[in-house]
């Protein structure tokens, strides 16, 4: 039986100690279900007494950055106060980045979180060929200087853009994109590039929004809205579509329940392990519907802390992942699903 060990810790380059296992709020915005902030800010104490006390959300998540800061101002008077992480994204709409438009929106992130400075700000940017995103990191990087920010980070960036950016002498320190079994495209390129330039790689959709546990196992291709009920559960069917068939998707499932059963864990376990197991992964984060019934997985989610997979498991895994689509030559890099081509 896997272990419940300590939730293990990595740090960011800036300083900022990060658990390893990070609480997704994109689980809050309204596209996964309803929420009830009250009980999603109830919920995250469970998260933080367990020692999961690092959350990672976004300007774009609806009250998730509210509910962050409802939660923080509660922990205040909390003795000894608990210390939490709040890891937030920028996602700024094509426009002008100067100086001004960067301090407003770091000045609502902070409002909203009822912090005083941010731990860690991660900018999403639509097209590259709109080279303004360097602007909008060289403010950031002023702001980080000057203590408002900890960590300056972004997601969903390509490799050929995180090169340009240390090129110019900017540091950051880490690339939230998505990573999991069905999506290995980290490992053509970007993971190379990150271990080279102490960058950590923080990964998403690394359950495949739910599709990679017991739940999907033994069941018939899920095809309509109705059956795949959150956002999420819709973006990594589309990938598991590029990735094989449903067919194939259902052996890997059987060979990670097989997997789950010799180790004493569950699917997800196996899948998470598998990826916070990859060089250059700092993190990995799972989505947590906050305050929802029936979808707390804390307990189970420590379980991947404590579990070891073996070789035998990865080269069972491996036999499966062989006959896929290759992600990288399919889609490209590390978002390129986000966006049209360069020009
Ligand atoms: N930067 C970006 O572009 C981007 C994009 C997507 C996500 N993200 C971030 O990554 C986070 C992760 O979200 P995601 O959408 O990628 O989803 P995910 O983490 O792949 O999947 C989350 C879902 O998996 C299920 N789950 C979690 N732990 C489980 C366990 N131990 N056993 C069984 N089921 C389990 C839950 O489903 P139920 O709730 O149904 O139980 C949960 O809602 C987001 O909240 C967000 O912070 C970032």
């Amino acid at each position: 039986m896997a272990q419940l060990a300590e939730v293990p810790k990595v740090r960011l380059s800036g300083g900022l100690e990060i658990c390893r296992l990070l609480n997704g709020m994109w689980q809050v915005s309204g596209s996964h279900g309803p929420v009830d902030p009250g009980k999603a800010v109830t919920a995250m104490q469970d998260y933080v007494a367990a020692g999961l006390t690092s959350f990672d959300m976004a300007d774009i998540y609806g009250p998730a950055e509210e509910i962050f800061g409802n939660f923080c101002s509660q922990l205040k008077s909390a003795v000894p106060t608990p210390v939490v992480q709040g890891l937030t994204k920028w996602v700024p709409r094509a426009g002008a980045m100067d100086r001004k438009v960067v301090e407003k929106a770091i000045q609502r992130s902070m409002s909203r979180m009822q912090v005083e400075r941010l731990d860690c700000v991660q900018l999403n940017w639509w097209n590259y060929d709109d080279k303004r995103y360097l602007e909008a990191l060289g403010h950031l990087s002023d702001l980080q200087q000057e203590g408002v920010i900890r960590e300056v980070s972004v997601t969903n960036f390509d490799t050929m853009c995180l090169e340009e950016i240390a090129s110019k002498g900017i540091r950051i320190s880490s690339n939230q994109v998505q990573y999991s079994l069905i999506d290995r495209r980290p490992a053509a390129k970007m993971e190379k590039f990150c271990l080279a330039n102490d960058i950590q790689l923080l990964t998403y959709g690394t359950l495949g929004g739910g599709l990679i546990t017991e739940r999907f196992l033994g069941l018939e291709e899920p095809k309509s809205r109705r059956q795949l009920t959150t956002a999420s559960l819709s973006k990594y069917k589309e990938m598991v579509d590029a990735w094989g068939s449903w067919a194939l998707f259902q052996e890997l499932l059987s060979t990670l329940d097989a997997v789950a059963r010799r180790r004493g864990c569950s699917i997800a376990n196996v899948a998470t392990k598998y990826v916070l197991d990859q060089p250059a992964v700092g993190g990995v984060i799972v989505g947590c519907r906050l305050g929802v019934e029936g979808a707390e997985h804390i307990q189970d989610t420590l379980r991947s802390c404590g579990l070891q997979l073996a070789a035998e498991d990865l080269r069972d895994i491996d036999r499966v992942l062989d006959r896929a689509h290759d992600l990288a030559l399919a889609i490209g890099d590390c978002g390129d699903e986000l966006r049209s081509p360069r020009k």
